[in-house]
């Protein structure tokens, strides 16, 4: 194979090197496509362009493979737990059992937020969405926390912001909807490990003894994990940006929270089951909504299916099916939506316009089912997939400050009016 591109330019021939990856993925090196030719790329959504190399996540959408640091999310979300994933995806290694201890220690110790920020929630209006809370919420830690706007800090200071931020997110999630209730926030129970202290300060009441269910704690387990990470996606890639221009992590992540509440990426799950919703309450015509999916004139988008990678079945949606069966059935609930979507993937899977499009199940199409059946609130099911992510934006967050990356700064194709002399407002027509 081989190792360089030729572009032929205005009859000019310019060589760049070709890049391969560790799993054989290949890229052209444009860094000095500019400097060399006056060219530029252009590429919409960026659907052909690589921003970075990285070593956390590998995703092959053709194939419907998903790797973090090289282990598959099947094993992954089968045997281990959300905290030992975020210790690999940040650490790059599965961590031995003292550096676990460590890790789980140092998250316990921080889930606690100042109490002045208990007071910025009672200003929120009552019906806030809670994405809106946490973002402001997270990036209001960063004046908690003057010394992490310093890009200079040592990195035993990074890595306290690191904990911090893991820490209590789940924290203000649960304290963002105990306070759209008008509930009494709960405050984090130590001795919990982390999935069920976050359930414990969103369904636990100081008036009395809080169990726990362990049907639900795993699910909440595999449901974190299978969002903890996914490459270059909308969100992460707002976090490498915001980032690059060293401004701190608590900002970098509130911009990501920003960009993962949109329809299209992480508020799809919400979206999910809205649609079912109105689909079941609609008399539950599948095929008339398939079809209005279908119609270009019409705005309606099948929520939960398509994707911008994978062309074939998403790794995590199939896990999440599956898991969705299980935790229904040991919870003994009969959610008529599922049934919804059930028949809704089947006969949108047999769909020529899907077909031709790839467009599959994705993972928001049925984690909300999971969440629903689990009493969390739907709109706080796109917190649900923050506090999953938080792990992954972190880290490639941290490889980009580690590879010490150039500031993001994409270059355009000019289109708009070219050089004219200003008129005066009297000889204006
Ligand atoms: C996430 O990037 C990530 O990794 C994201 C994510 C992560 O873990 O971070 O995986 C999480 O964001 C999952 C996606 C959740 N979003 C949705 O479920 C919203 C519905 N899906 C679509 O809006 C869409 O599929 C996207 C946004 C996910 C992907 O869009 P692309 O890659 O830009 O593709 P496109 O919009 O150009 O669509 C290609 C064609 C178009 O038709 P034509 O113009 O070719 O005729 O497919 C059609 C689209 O109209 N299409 C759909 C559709 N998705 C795409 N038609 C109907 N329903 C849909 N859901």
């Amino acid at each position: 194979m081989s190792d360089k591109a030729k572009i032929i330019l205005d009859g000019k021939t310019y060589e760049f090197p070709i890049v391969t990856g560790s799993e054989g993925e290949r890229a052209i090196d444009i860094s000095k496509l500019r400097d060399e030719s006056g060219f530029i790329t252009l590429d919409f959504g960026y659907k052909n362009t690589g921003a970075t190399k990285s070593a956390i996540t590998f995703l092959d959408g053709e194939e419907g493979i998903l790797h973090y640091r090289g282990y598959p999310i099947e094993q992954l979300a089968e045997k281990s737990s959300f905290l030992e994933v975020s210790y690999l995806l940040l650490n790059g290694e599965l961590p031995n059992k003292k550096q676990m201890e460590e890790f789980d220690g140092n998250i316990r110790y921080h889930s606690l937020v100042h109490e002045d920020m208990k007071r910025f929630f009672e200003f929120f209006p009552n019906n806030a969405h809670p994405m809106g809370i946490l973002s402001a919420m997270v990036n209001s830690l960063s004046t908690f926390y003057p010394k992490s706007q310093d890009p200079n800090r040592p990195m035993k200071d990074v890595e306290r912001t690191i904990y911090r931020l893991i820490a209590k997110m789940p924290t203000l999630a649960a304290i963002s909807y105990k306070n759209n209730l008008g509930h009494p926030y709960m405050y984090p129970n130590n001795k919990l490990g982390y999935v069920d202290n976050f359930l414990y300060m969103m369904f636990g009441m100081p008036t009395e003894d809080y169990v726990g269910d362990p049907v639900v704690s795993d699910a909440l387990n595999k449901l974190l994990i299978l969002h903890a990470d996914h490459e270059q996606n909308c969100s992460a890639s707002t976090v490498r940006m915001v980032g690059s221009s060293q401004a701190n992590l608590y900002s970098a992540v509130s911009a990501g929270i920003a960009a993962l509440w949109g329809p299209l990426h992480g508020g799809a799950n919400q979206e999910v089951i809205e649609m079912l919703e109105t689909i079941r309450n609609d008399g539950g015509d599948i095929q008339k909504w398939v079809d209005k999916a279908k119609d270009k004139n019409d705005p309606f988008r099948l929520f939960g299916f398509g994707h911008r990678v994978y062309k074939n079945f998403d790794p995590r949606a199939i896990i999440i099916k599956k898991a969705c069966d299980e935790v229904l059935k040991k919870m003994g609930v009969n959610d008529p939506v599922l049934d919804i979507a059930r028949r809704l993937e089947e006969i949108a899977l047999k769909d020529e316009y899907f077909i031709e499009r790839k467009l599959y199940p994705n993972v928001d199409f049925y984690s909300g089912i999971i969440y629903r059946a689990i009493n969390i609130p739907t709109r706080m099911f796109t917190v649900m997939f923050a506090l999953g992510r938080l792990p992954g934006w972190i880290a490639q967050w941290k490889e980009m400050v580690e590879n010490k990356e150039p500031i993001g700064r994409p270059r355009q194709i000019y289109t708009g009016a070219t050089k004219r002399d200003y008129v005066a407002l009297m000889d204006r027509k």
